[in-house]
């Protein structure tokens, strides 16, 4: 490990008994454990999981000040899906692990205005993650998934987002400081501060995630809008040779030899950039092709396409990413 920041090659145990909080960021993208002595590269490549990216969060969440801001490996698909298991392990996993604990320690079993302000104030406080993060989920990566898709919402941009993004951290640093400074010494101690080491923590990983979308998954999206803006002149400047034609068949047709291998790609859990890069055709023809397949098959969903796949023999049950 070279200047603090961690590479590929890198065992997975080396990290995690170097920095143990990474655990959490391994189990959001999908990463079990039982890595033994693999490294990062190769626990990445096992489990199907995009390597640049994880390694690209690891070392953010760790070292923040050290980190490169470099985009380059970056999967903005992998970025995303890390972000909404973040988002499911705040709202139903950690938020109420506290709240369940809070009621422990602040007593709520007698008569006790603070106990019910404090736990009022807790709600609220959940209450407004849920707000931003269900925004997130619902419109942000929506738009991103369309921007995959290779269509842009003329009014809607990711500086919009970017200017109105809050850092949803400093309640609750106001609720653990208002028990610390204030709360009267009740029952019993260690329950109180295993709860309040649950809201540090919760605190400081709430101030992580928000950085990783300010850092990271911001500038990425934006340098998707930008591609994305250059290859729209491109086209209209010069029609792809390649551009396959639409096929207006509803059901029926067979499917291209082409269109088999862009099958291959998104079962493999590729994004359209990928598949672009890996089959040497533009993204606006891997969508066209996926439009098609879509019309041929009647299919619409990927889970569904990846049973087609398998049922087909087009790929082996083992290249398959499973999004169940
Ligand atoms: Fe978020
Ligand atoms: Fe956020």
């Amino acid at each position: 490990m070279s200047n603090n920041l961690y590479c590929t090659t890198d065992k997975l145990s080396d990290i995690i008994c170097d920095n143990y909080s990474l655990l959490q960021v391994m189990s959001r993208f999908g990463l079990p454990l039982g890595f033994a002595d693999n490294t990062v590269e190769e626990w990445c490549e096992a489990n199907q999981v995009h390597g640049e990216t994880f390694l690209a969060v690891v070392n953010f969440v760790a070292h923040p000040k050290e980190a490169s801001t470099d985009l380059a490996g970056i999967s903005v698909p992998a970025l995303m899906d890390y972000l909404k298991q973040s988002h499911h392990y705040f709202l139903d996993f950690q938020l109420p692990n506290i709240r369940r604990k809070l009621i422990e320690a602040i007593d709520c079993s007698t008569e006790n205005e603070v106990a019910y302000l404090i736990l009022k104030y807790f709600d609220s406080f959940v209450n407004e993650v849920r707000k931003h993060m269900d925004y997130e989920d619902m419109d942000v990566f929506q738009y991103v998934n369309s921007l995959l898709e290779g269509r842009k919402n003329p009014d809607y941009s990711i500086s919009m987002f970017a200017r109105d993004h809050d850092q949803v951290d400093a309640k609750l640093a106001e609720l653990k400081n208002i028990i610390i400074k204030f709360y009267p010494p009740r029952g019993n101690g260690y329950v109180m501060n295993a709860v309040l080491f649950d809201i540090f923590t919760c605190e400081q990983e709430l101030a992580s995630h928000g950085q990783v979308e300010d850092r990271l998954f911001v500038p990425a999206v934006y340098q998707l809008e930008k591609r994305l803006d250059a290859t729209k002149v491109c086209e209209v400047k010069k029609p792809l040779v390649e551009e396959p034609e639409e096929d207006t068949e509803m059901t029926g047709s067979q499917l291209s030899q082409r269109e088999k291998e862009v099958i291959c790609c998104v079962v493999k859990g590729m994004s359209n950039k990928e598949i672009a890069e890996e089959l040497f055709i533009s993204i606006h023809t891997v969508i066209t092709h996926r439009r098609n397949i879509a019309r041929k098959l009647q299919i619409h969903s990927s889970t569904l396409l990846t049973i087609y796949a398998i049922v087909n023999k087009l790929v082996d049950i083992s290249e398959v990413k499973l999004n169940l």
